[in-house]
């Protein structure tokens, strides 16, 4: 659906030349929710608008649906525009515009007759849950309904890609979940590839299959979500991980589990898919005279599926021991020793 092949932007400021996007190469398959994380200034403001073409790179190639959109001109740009629409983290809605004015808008400009442009806003309204609420003023509306307004508004020309700058940074946590929710159905509905950018790992989470991480203009990091979620390999990205797994709490209370449980061993196992660990545990439990107790354990859901980590305590022999946990290592469970004293 979209690729991009070493694609560079650099501004010209009076300070010097910025370097927003560097070298970068993606591939966004269609239909796919595709999020790109990283922290403030690491580029992928710049990086989403030259997704459709609000920004010119200054070098490399952006294949959006087969067309090099750097080659084209304004009138091919601005059909490329209405396949490939936005949303905003504040929303840029038009104030004096009622909800079913601001969503019809881009369906004035495309020069659709009155008529369907009634018919289509009212599909909208019903889509993204706003029934009753045509006729209010955004000035009247919360901050998760503005944002239905936004993504109304940009499903009105039927696109095939939504980019998504920030959607959910402007709001709480609940409102953001259900936002999420709305862009998980219409992905699924109309099968509409999303690309959302984000400084949150739980977004990241709880919608995307894919995820490239960004730092200081460059993508530093990219794969399946579940992958990247089990097995970050930049610091950035294992940062960013901890924010969903908090390892940095967990740290602590590794430190505090080994003060609570002084004898045998404790071991840290990381598993994928909630049914792998469980026959390992009564395995290990059958097979060996051990006592096994289970200390701590967290799971984290992703739309490729969940994986999470589980401490056992083992107490027993101690060649027992060290056999059981060759055993768990032979089952390719990623296991830790925690304290190996
Ligand atoms: N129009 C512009 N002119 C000059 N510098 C810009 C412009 N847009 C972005 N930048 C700079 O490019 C870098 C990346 O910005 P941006 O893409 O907005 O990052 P992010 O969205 O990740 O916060 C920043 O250093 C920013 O100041
Ligand atoms: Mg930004």
């Amino acid at each position: 659906m979209i690729s991009l092949n070493n694609v560079s932007k650099k501004f010209s400021t009076k300070q010097g030349t910025i370097v927003a996007v560097e070298e970068v190469n993606l591939d966004i398959k269609k239909g796919e929710i595709f999020g790109i994380i990283g922290y403030s200034g690491a580029g992928k403001s710049t990086l989403i608008r030259l997704l459709n073409g609000l920004e010119k790179p200054t070098s490399g190639q952006i294949i959006v649906n087969n067309q090099d959109i750097t080659k084209i001109n304004e009138v091919k740009l601005r059909q490329v525009r209405q396949k490939v629409s936005m949303i905003f983290q504040h929303f840029n809605l038009l104030w004096s515009r009622t909800v079913a004015e601001n969503i019809a808008f881009p369906l004035e400009i495309a020069g659709v007759p009155k008529e369907q442009r009634i018919t289509r806003v009212n599909e909208l309204i019903d889509l993204v849950g706003l029934e009753g609420r045509g006729h209010y003023y955004p000035s009247q509306l919360s901050g998760g309904q503005k944002q239905r307004v936004g993504i109304a508004r940009a499903l009105a020309n039927r696109p095939e890609v939504l980019l998504c700058d920030e959607a959910t940074s402007a709001l709480d946590p609940e409102t953001t979940d259900s936002i999420l929710d709305l862009l998980v159905s219409i992905n699924e509905k109309l099968g509409l590839t999303i690309v959302l950018i984000t400084h949150e790992m739980q977004v990241i989470q709880k919608i995307c299959g894919q995820v490239a991480v960004m730092e200081k203009g460059h993508v530093v990091e990219e794969g399946n979500v579940l992958d990247v979620f089990q097995n970050p390999q930049q610091a950035i990205t294992k940062r960013f991980v901890s924010q969903i797994n908090d390892s940095s709490k967990a740290l602590q209370t590794i430190q505090q589990l080994k003060e609570l449980y002084p004898d045998g061993k404790l071991i840290k196992l990381g598993f994928v898919g909630e049914q792998t660990v469980q026959p390992i545990l009564s395995r290990l439990i059958k097979q060996f005279d051990l006592d096994v107790n289970i200390v701590q354990g967290n799971i984290s859901h992703t739309q490729n599926g969940a994986f999470g980590t589980l401490i056992l305590q083992l107490e027993g022999d101690a060649l027992l021991v060290d056999k059981a946990i060759r055993y768990i290592h032979e089952q390719k469970v990623n296991t830790e020793v925690i304290n190996n004293d």
